[in-house]
């Protein structure tokens, strides 16, 4: 748990780390390749470490140094396969290309569903028998096998990040042309985009996200690529600035440009920014904020990673603040965690809520639902008078890189306890 006593005195600045959801296609992505992987900017979180556990179990040579990882999967088998870590991510699905790729069959733990609703995987296994692939299911593999179909083909991935970025990948690998329609277009699959295409892969894009793939086989070259500054991290120290800062943050490597929708709300709020040089952000503390009413979306609209961090402003906004969470359909559950600091939030109905505000949060012993809503917690825990508890921090620790030290550096009062 974290223990983390009322910090609104914050100051300097912060540099943004490399991004979980870039990062993960990219290193699954070196599978792909006859010649080494290199990857700058590597967040270091448990995703990315049960990414390398099951890499090192197929045999990968694997070194991870400071925030380079480097990875050499020319020789690999199946011999002490490991699958047991992937198993509790949701992005292990990623490595279906790469299992096709060397061995012709992949066996994948079935991604769980989550606290944040139902997590549905349909246009991934829709997108790869389409690709020829024969699919099978028991209650906790997925299992693809086949030698892939010999022409070029049309798929959808329906705006959904992870089943355009395991489309691409194993477009990649064809040797016909795959274009994958209605495809996310959030910054991170731009990351791969660009990965794949320092691997001599050529890809179009289509202003109708539309994304045009002309495979030509498993690429033989070696390629070094850095991971982007995660925005939605960027977005949790935004609105840990607007909250605790003595007066400002500057929030270096932020993306301001992946984050339009959610500064258009931030700005109606009353929080007030200031674009400095090379991609930085500074944020005032704001002391006066109005309620606004937001709507999640896909790229670029209000990310729905970021609803519950914005949540908090919400708290302590003058007047009702109403939130309609499009994607998922369990993702306000957690908003309850408010009420035993004194919030008053109203969850009206699946996708929709309400907070009141604004409200004096009072310490209490809270609980980290998911990532995000975790991080949220620790945002009520630092404006919330006393000393509160936030518990289940494995969550948090799945996404944001020294989340704890970061927040101590800026001068916040937060330890981590058993
Ligand atoms: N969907 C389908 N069918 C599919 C795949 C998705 O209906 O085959 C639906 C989902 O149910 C959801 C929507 O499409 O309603 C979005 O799905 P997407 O594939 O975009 O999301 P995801 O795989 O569930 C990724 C991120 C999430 C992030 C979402 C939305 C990774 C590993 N995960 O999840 O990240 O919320 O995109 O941007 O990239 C997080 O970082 O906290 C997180 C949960």
């Amino acid at each position: 748990m974290f223990q983390i006593k009322q910090s609104r005195h914050l100051s300097w600045g912060i540099t943004i780390g490399g991004s979980k959801n870039a990062a993960l296609p990219l290193i699954a992505a070196s599978l792909l390749l006859e010649g080494t992987t290199i990857l700058t900017n590597i967040p270091n979180i448990l995703d990315v470490h049960d990414f390398i556990h099951f890499l090192e179990s197929l045999g990968c040579d694997i070194r991870f140094k400071w925030d380079t990882l480097t990875i050499d999967a020319s020789v690999v088998s199946l011999d002490n396969i490991d699958t047991s870590k992937i198993a509790r991510t949701r992005a292990g699905i990623y490595f279906i290309a790469g299992l096709l790729a060397r061995f012709w069959k992949a066996n994948i733990p079935f991604p769980q569903w989550d606290k944040i609703g139902k997590r549905p995987i349909d246009e991934h296994i829709h997108g790869y028998t389409w690709m020829g692939f024969v699919f099978t299911e028991t209650k906790e593999k997925l299992c693809f096998s086949g030698d892939g179909s010999t022409k070029d083909v049309t798929i959808s991935a329906y705006f959904a990040v992870t089943a355009t970025n395991n489309l691409i990948l194993w477009a990649t690998s064809r040797i016909w042309t795959t274009t994958i329609q209605l495809a996310a277009f959030e910054p991170h699959v731009f990351n791969l985009i660009d990965f794949l295409r320092e691997a001599r892969v050529q890809i179009d894009i289509r202003y109708d996200h539309t994304i045009i793939v002309h495979g030509k086989g498993v690429p033989k070259v070696s390629v070094e690529q850095e991971i982007i500054s995660d925005y939605l991290q960027s977005g949790t120290f935004i609105i840990i600035a607007a909250l605790c800062a003595e007066k400002y943050i500057d929030i270096k490597q932020a993306r301001i440009a992946d984050l339009s929708a959610f500064l258009y709300k931030l700005h109606q709020t009353g929080v007030k920014t200031e674009d400095l040089w090379d991609d930085t952000l500074r944020v005032y503390r704001a002391d006066s904020l109005q309620a606004v009413d937001i709507q999640t979306n896909i790229f670029p609209g209000f990310p729905t990673d970021l609803m519950p961090l914005f949540s908090v402003l919400m708290t302590q906004c003058n007047g009702i603040s109403r939130i309609h969470e499009v994607l998922y359909e369990g993702r306000l559950n957690w908003l309850v965690e408010y009420e035993r600091l004194g919030g008053q939030p109203r969850i009206i109905n699946l996708h929709e809520a309400k907070i009141t505000g604004p409200t004096e949060l009072v310490w209490n012993s809270v609980n980290s639902w998911d990532l995000r809503s975790g991080a949220a917690m620790v945002i009520a825990g630092m404006i919330a008078e006393g000393e509160t508890e936030v518990e289940n921090i494995y969550w948090i620790k799945r996404g944001y890189d020294d989340f704890l030290w970061k927040l101590q550096a800026l001068g916040a009062e937060i330890e981590e306890k058993d």
